[in-house]
């Protein structure tokens, strides 16, 4: 079955029958911003790892009705750069967890074809950690049903800097014209690239900000911030978060 898919900027008008309108259309990139960990685990008198267990369940589901859409990719805020200034013990709970999320669910990822792409300097979490990791992306590498892209050590600010500082390297080493430094350039730099546009950008627990995440990315995609709180995200509320995209207008700038 052909899916309806987002149009692009550039592809609108060859792919709406109404230019710039959603019209039903399927997002082929949704981001989340998963929070309310914490406060779920509080409102239960929990401790803040049984809410962090609770979130890895959720993305569970997330990830098969993310599939079941025929979403392309999927990129899920694990740990913001900004989280090293959580207690030692939560952020060893959180490494711990992704850790053990990932070896138990790697056969489930694999048979679902999924493949794994991880942005940020995850390379901060410790050569045990990062060996885990680099298995995982590489035993998952040729699925092509969706991509599951997990932030961890991820900043966004960070991200476009470093992509600054590569075309300054290029153009200081005269190979690279600064004159031809435009979006694209910059955009082929950054750590998403290669991923579809950025279309549904989701957060969790009632919070209206981005924390420093995909900043650039997020430039024409649509928003929805939903009070859940991340433990209590399930297929019904992706669905339901699916179907509001699908209802919006997208304008990109025009009328
Ligand atoms: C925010 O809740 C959530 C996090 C900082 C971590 C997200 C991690 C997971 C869902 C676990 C595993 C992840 C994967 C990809 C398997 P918070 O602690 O900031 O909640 P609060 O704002 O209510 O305190």
């Amino acid at each position: 079955m052909t899916r309806a898919r987002a149009a692009a900027p550039e592809d609108a008008s060859e792919e709406a029958s109404l230019p710039g309108q959603a019209g039903g259309a399927v997002p082929r990139h949704v981001a989340i911003i998963m929070d309310g960990n914490g406060r779920w685990a509080d409102q239960r008198g929990l401790p803040r790892v049984a809410g962090h267990r609770a979130g890895a369940e959720a993305v569970r589901k997330t990830l098969r009705a993310a599939g079941e859409c025929g979403v392309d990719t999927l990129t899920l805020y694990a740990f913001s750069s900004e989280n090293w200034r959580r207690p030692e013990g939560e952020i060893n709970d959180l490494k711990g967890l992704l850790g053990y999320y990932l070896e138990r669910e790697l056969d489930t990822l694999a048979k679902e074809g999924v493949r794994l792409k991880l942005i940020g300097d995850y390379g901060a979490f410790g050569p045990e950690l990062v060996a885990r990791l680099d298995r995982a992306v590489e035993r998952l590498a040729e699925n092509s049903r969706l991509t599951l892209v997990v932030a961890l050590n991820y900043g966004s600010r960070s991200e476009i800097a470093g992509a600054a500082r590569e075309l300054a390297r290029k153009a200081s080493e005269g190979t690279l014209d600064p004159s031809a430094i435009d979006e694209e350039a910059l955009a082929a730099e950054l750590q998403t690239a290669g991923l579809p546009d950025l279309d549904l950008l989701i957060r969790t627990s009632g919070e209206v900000r981005l924390s420093n995440f995909l900043l650039w990315q997020a430039a024409y995609s649509e928003m929805l911030f939903t009070p859940v709180l991340w433990p209590d995200f399930d297929e019904t509320a992706f669905k339901a978060a699916v179907a509001e995209f699908a209802a919006r207008q997208r304008r990109f700038g025009g009328r």
